[in-house]
């Protein structure tokens, strides 16, 4: 199975007849939900677990993405609920991560333990596939999805959320948007040569924004972002599936380790 989505907060499932797997790994165990839609199967992850259970510092993202790699999986697109420190980029809208900036601090984060001897770097020019962004974009527009363009992403420890001081630093650092989740996730599928998109839903602004009316972060404010776009947000992601014929030859993907 060549095709994945992850969801993230808010999205547990994309389809109600599915097929469920538990892969086992070196990093521990995975249920997956194999969905299949016109022929196509497609790999199904609650990054958090089916009811949320599992806090942002402690998912299993090796585990996650390591049995993704066992099923075949070479494309992935993921959810992601992120705070915004853009002033164009408002609750309910969406935006596409184009890079990181990466503030986690105690999460395992890679897969290059040098257990054997070679010393392994990855390539983060592009960290999030450029083909699958624009494959992303292109079906957007046919699905009716409006985006409101790529953003910077910051990643933070969690499960606190940022300080109002911490987010003017982020901004001033060239962030957008701010989860708590995309690294390592996407570190970890370059690692093993997945091309990784994750799309970004703004659920609420950043702490301390100045547009921030209500002054604090509330529970139904981000599940209620998430509910408006959540569903076409996932179409988008299976339009790509069925329409788009996918290859890793149109970019780095697949080689961007370095060993040395
Ligand atoms: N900060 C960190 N993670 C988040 C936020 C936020 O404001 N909103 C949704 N995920």
């Amino acid at each position: 199975m060549e095709k994945a989505i992850i969801g993230g907060t808010g999205v547990y499932d994309v389809a109600e007849k599915v097929s469920q797997k538990t892969i086992n790994t070196k990093y521990g165990k995975v249920d997956i939900d194999v969905v299949t839609i016109e022929g196509e199967n497609v790999a199904f992850l609650a990054r958090h677990g089916k009811g949320h259970g599992v806090p942002p510092h402690l998912v299993n993202y090796r585990a996650n993405i390591m049995a993704l790699k066992h099923i075949g999986v070479k494309y992935i697109y993921a959810t992601a609920a992120v705070g915004s420190l853009n002033e164009n980029y408002a609750p309910g809208e969406v935006v596409v991560l184009k890079d990181f900036i990466d503030f986690t601090k105690v999460r395992p984060f890679t897969f290059f333990e040098g257990e054997d001897g070679v010393v392994r770097h990855v390539d983060m020019s592009d960290p999030y596939c450029s083909n699958l962004r624009e494959k992303f974009y292109k079906a957007a527009q046919k699905e009716g999805l409006s985006i409101k363009g790529d953003a910077v992403y910051v990643c933070t420890e969690g499960p606190r959320f940022e300080t109002a001081s911490e987010i003017k630093a982020y901004k001033m650092l060239g962030a957008d948007v701010v989860g708590m989740t995309n690294v390592p996730e996407v570190v970890l599928a370059k690692e093993l040569g997945i091309c990784y998109v994750a799309v970004g839903i703004v659920t609420n602004w950043a702490t301390g924004m100045a547009v921030n009316s209500k002054g604090h972060i509330s529970l139904r404010e981000i599940t209620s972002a998430i509910e408006v776009n959540k569903e076409k947000v996932i179409k988008t992601f299976i339009r790509v599936f069925l329409e788009e014929k996918l290859d890793q030859d149109h970019c780095h993907c697949s080689n961007s380790v370095i060993e040395l």
